[in-house]
């Protein structure tokens, strides 16, 4: 009768039970804590939620697919922080839901952009990128300036996100849709991207 490792050793579906509680052991050690370090569930200071406009913005550039050509996450190298600025910290993350991070960089990174142009910079880039950057691969979204910005959604969208922990008072939720009268798509995408990053950028 095989006794303790052994037993284990020659007992395949018992080995299988071990291997996969040890290395869920291991992995859950490496996890849990991340949901209780005040570093990854805090906002940095001075972060503010989105506004309606900019809230609009975000979930029009994750409708044109942005993020599949742009990341938002400075990693913490000279090469990165030379280029673009202050590395990404997971408390400027906290009302990004879901975070748009990426992985690809067919274009720069753009978590740092806020600030970096002028509106009408991002308006003409925007429709044509060509128009400002001759040699851009960038493709065109000029549909943006003449689609207005839906508000049909935006207070419920801010209630859910009150529920999920955002900030929002109840007059910033009852304003939403009056910020959103008379604007384009490409106003909200501007205000999302002229907000990126710039809640550490500005301590500095
Ligand atoms: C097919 C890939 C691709 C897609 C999709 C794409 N971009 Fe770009 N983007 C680029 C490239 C390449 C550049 C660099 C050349 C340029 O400035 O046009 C760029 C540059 C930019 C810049 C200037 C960044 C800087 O620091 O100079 C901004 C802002 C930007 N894109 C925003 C957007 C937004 C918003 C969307 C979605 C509506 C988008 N991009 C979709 C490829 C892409």
């Amino acid at each position: 009768m095989p006794k303790g490792h052994e037993k284990v050793e020659k007992n395949i579906g018992l080995m299988m039970i071990m291997v996969v509680l040890v290395v869920s052991i291991g992995g859950l050690t490496e996890i849990v804590p991340l949901f209780f370090m005040h570093s990854t569930t805090e906002p940095v200071e001075g972060l503010k939620p989105y506004n309606s406009l900019q809230l609009t913005g975000r979930d029009i550039y994750v409708r044109e697919g942005c993020y599949v050509c742009h990341s938002q996450m400075i990693r913490p190298f000279r090469a990165e922080t030379e280029r673009y600025g202050h590395y990404s910290v997971a408390g400027e993350f906290v009302y990004d839901r879901p975070f748009q991070w990426g992985s690809k960089r067919t274009g720069p990174d753009l978590h740092r952009v806020g600030g970096r142009y002028s509106d009408e910079w991002h308006r003409v880039h925007l429709i044509n990128p060509r128009d400002v950057v001759p040699e851009s691969i960038m493709p065109g979204y000029p549909w943006l300036a003449t689609t207005p910005a839906d508000a049909g959604v935006i207070q419920k969208k801010m209630r859910v996100l009150r529920k999920l922990g955002h900030p929002y008072s109840d007059e910033e939720i009852d304003n939403a849709p009056q910020m959103l009268a008379d604007k384009t798509e490409l106003d909200a995408v501007i205000a999302y991207l002229q907000n990126l990053g710039t809640t550490i950028k500005k301590r500095r």
